[in-house]
């Protein structure tokens, strides 16, 4: 059976966030009230990836396998690989071309956040296209800063251009990335760009050309943040902080997720829950188990 492999990557420097970033990994900060890399973890929990791999930084690993173990606690399987350098993202392919082996696999930025009714729905479309690829779009205000998907009157993909100068559509490609098994030996064909770097963007063109690459669109009623900059760090800090006050409902609980699943039962919960101390998310977790 062709499982459905994940992949988080988790390895730039995030200079636009020195000094907050000199020590500390990115993904590793907060947002609101758990560390960024629950945000996209969850993701792959909803589209129902039980396998994973987090690429990360040589001296970063210790942390994230501190913070998420081997993934048994939430009945799945994490593993980790590191990259040695910063050699762009369609490099995720190459470093985890053994653990990816006949799979399909999906990729989302460690520093990705989505947030939106039906979006488990979406998933689940991108996850059973057996062939090809698909990639999310979402309108932005400043598309040069994103790769950039033009549509034809079909709403399927025209072009797709890395950071354009100046942009053909208000449609940014976001960091989730649905990929058949060819994924890995597309992504060793790549040469880096001017930036040096193996570009998702040409991986994703190469499948544009054989007419598979499926473009989903969020719509407005979608919220697709970025965490680049100390401002869109706050700025999601505080949607999800509002979001979680107005609702009583966590975005990105992995324990509430791996539950609803039915990945863990209650035994294994409250076992979860009694690794918390006193506080909040202990207090959630508590509410959960007597629904
Ligand atoms: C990368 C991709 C770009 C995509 C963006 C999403 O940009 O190259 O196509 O739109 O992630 O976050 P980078 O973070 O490398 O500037």
């Amino acid at each position: 059976m062709n499982k459905t492999k994940g992949i988080i990557l988790a390895a730039g420097r995030a200079s636009r966030l020195f000094p907050i970033t000199y020590a500390v990994n990115k993904q590793l900060l907060a947002i609101y009230d758990k560390p960024m890399v629950y945000y996209p973890l969850s993701v792959l929990m909803l589209a129902q990836i039980k396998d994973i791999l987090i690429i990360t930084k040589k001296e970063d690993v210790k942390s994230f396998k501190a913070l998420l173990g081997d993934g048994r606690n939430f009945g799945m399987k994490i593993s980790y690989a590191v990259q040695k350098k910063p050699k762009g993202i369609a490099d995720a392919f190459i470093i985890g071309e053994k653990f990816i082996g006949d799979s399909n696999c999906v990729l989302i930025l460690g520093d990705n956040i989505f947030y939106g009714e039906n979006f488990r729905g979406k998933l689940q479309k991108a996850k059973y296209r057996n062939e090809g690829a698909t990639v999310f779009s979402y309108p932005v205000h400043d598309p040069e800063r994103y790769g950039v998907v033009e549509l034809d009157e079909n709403n399927l993909a025209k072009r797709i251009v890395e950071k354009p100068k100046k942009p053909k559509s208000n449609l940014a490609v976001t960091g989730l990335y649905f990929y058949d098994k060819n994924v890995v030996s597309i992504a060793k064909s790549l040469k880096p760009s001017k930036r040096g770097e193996l570009e998702i963007t040409d991986l994703n063109k190469i499948y544009l050309k054989s007419k598979k690459l499926h473009v989903e669109s969020f719509g407005r009623g979608f919220a697709w943040l970025d965490t680049g900059t100390p401002d869109s760090l706050l700025s999601a800090n505080n949607f999800i902080g509002t979001i979680e006050k107005r609702q009583g409902l966590k975005v990105a609980c992995l324990e509430e997720i791996a539950f609803n699943n039915d990945w863990i039962n209650k035994v294994q919960l409250n076992k979860l829950k009694d690794k918390i101390s006193n506080g909040p998310y202990k207090d959630y977790l508590i509410k959960i188990l007597k629904k």
